[in-house]
């Protein structure tokens, strides 16, 4: 695998899309695919689906296609699931409750063990077994816990002070569903969920739709 080779961000977001995919696959039992037949299922050009593996090295023979497999285990290792990513979430509002409740990020190692939030009537309650605790305890458990990731669901407001606490702690990396974009440092990985962006495409092409 090229390991120091630099991959286009447009590449790496692709990749949970083959991961998940090739996990369907695995798991009807199908052990090998073309680029063909992948890109007709998820419904990208197969040249396409070339290029992005070449990344990798390719994982592809001629004749033969994909091993699916092995695809899949190469891609868990490039984007790096199957370790224990501890996590936080940040706000146990509506959003954050409803990621908390969500267990299948467990089953792709990613564990939440913490919550927090400012709301004394929040505080104190469990959420799946996890204590949501007094935000003003978030620094010393990051610390203490080395956790990896924080979740914020947290009003706009409040986003930018609290993702700068979370750098100084030593987060890595931040789930931000708060609708604000973050400036922090390089090292630190930010990853935005705007699901409201999502709607306003949907809305785009409906009206496309029905222009037509
Ligand atoms: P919510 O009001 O139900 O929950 C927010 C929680 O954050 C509250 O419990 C509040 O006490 C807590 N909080 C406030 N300041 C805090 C701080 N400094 N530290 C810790 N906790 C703090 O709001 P909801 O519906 O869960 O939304 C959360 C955020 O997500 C909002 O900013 C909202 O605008 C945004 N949102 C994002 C969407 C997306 O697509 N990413 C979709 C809908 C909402």
């Amino acid at each position: 695998m090229a390991d120091n080779k630099k991959i286009s961000v447009a590449v790496i977001k692709r990749l949970p899309r083959y991961y998940r995919y090739l996990g369907d696959l695995l798991n009807v039992g199908i052990v090998r695919i073309s680029s063909k037949e992948l890109s007709e299922k998820m419904n990208i050009t197969a040249s396409q689906i070339r290029q992005d593996l070449n990344n990798f090295g390719g994982f592809g023979q001629r004749g033969y296609g994909y091993n699916v497999e092995f695809l899949y285990n190469e891609i868990k290792k490039i984007l790096g699931i199957g370790k224990e990513y501890k996590m936080i979430v940040v706000g146990a509002g509506n959003i954050g409750q409803a990621l908390v409740n969500y267990t299948d990020f467990e089953s792709n190692g990613f564990k939440i063990v913490g919550i927090f939030d400012v709301n004394p009537r929040l505080i104190g309650m469990t959420i799946r077994g996890i204590e949501v605790y007094d935000a003003d305890k978030m620094e010393a458990f990051i610390k203490n816990n080395e956790i990896d990731i924080a979740i914020l669901t947290i009003p706009k407001t409040q986003a930018k002070a609290t993702a700068k606490k979370l750098v100084e702690c030593g987060i890595k990396g931040i789930w931000n569903f708060s609708p604000m974009d973050l400036e922090l440092p390089k090292s630190i990985a930010v990853e935005n969920v705007h699901l409201t962006d999502g709607l306003m495409t949907l809305i785009y092409k409906t009206n496309a739709v029905l222009d037509k």
